[in-house]
């Protein structure tokens, strides 16, 4: 299938800063036909820049958190409906930075992606274990119940969801799961996903967690990994096409 590559530019950027980054995006897309899909999730303030930036462009947009509920009384809050008004195509829900430091459980992340796919906005659901989940040996057990909650609310709508395996002592440390670790991972999510929906083909498995340009080839190359959730590394450039250039049909 068709890799994604989608950055993750967490709470970063200004609106001199996005555009200039993606302009120097689209530049060094000129004259090429890139084999993978395109995708930057940016603040949502920034939504509607991105949108004036990239549409007609080869690189979707999204956002990195969408709320739970549907619309009304919820002060800071931005809906799906909200996201699908500036046409994005994406919505991270359940990163585990979220799930840390702000509280989100398996039953949020799954309510989000549930609001998400009825908006009409695809949810990059986050999985992944901490350090001393997997030197527990709880890696399977966590991955498979993270997945299952949204599994269980999203139900026949199971192949439109994107899925990131993002291994929590992986994000933001330089240390990467090697492609072999991941590809266990992501193995275990395909088969749980392939007993939940009659397409599962259709279910993208990104890895995630200091992705970058140097080992982006080799674990792209891991037959159940589908592409990357790309934080620090899609806030360059270069590097950020260098990974794109690293996907291979
Ligand atoms: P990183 O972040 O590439 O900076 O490790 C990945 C993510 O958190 O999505």
């Amino acid at each position: 299938m068709t890799k994604l590559i989608a950055g993750n530019w967490k709470m970063n950027g200004s609106l001199a800063a996005n555009q200039a980054l993606v302009q120097a995006m689209l530049e060094g897309l000129q004259g090429i036909e890139p084999k993978a899909e395109m995708a930057l999730c940016a603040p949502s303030l920034y939504l509607a820049q991105m949108q004036s930036l990239l549409t007609g462009s080869a690189i979707a947009w999204g956002a990195q958190d969408v709320s739970a509920q549907e619309q009304g009384a919820f002060t800071g809050e931005i809906s799906a409906a909200m996201l699908k008004d500036f046409a994005c195509r994406y919505a991270i829900v359940g990163h585990s930075e979220r799930r840390q430091y702000h509280a989100e459980s398996d039953a949020a992340v799954a309510s989000k992606a549930q609001r998400a796919l009825a908006a009409g906005v695809t949810p990059i659901v986050c999985v992944g274990e901490t350090l001393a989940e997997r030197d527990a040996n709880q890696t399977e057990a966590v991955v498979k119940r993270q997945l299952a909650a949204v599994i269980h609310a999203v139900a026949h709508c199971t192949s439109e969801i994107v899925v990131a395996y993002e291994p929590v002592w992986a994000i933001g440390t330089g240390k990467t799961a090697t492609p072999e670790m991941a590809q266990a991972v992501h193995a275990v999510l395909r088969k749980q996903i392939s007993a939940a929906t009659q397409h599962p083909e259709r279910v993208k498995i990104l890895y995630g967690g200091s992705m970058n340009a140097a080992n982006a080839a080799s674990l792209l190359a891991q037959p159940d990994i589908d592409g990357g959730l790309i934080g620090g590394a899609s806030l360059k450039a270069a590097d950020f096409l260098q990974i794109v250039a690293a996907a291979q049909l």
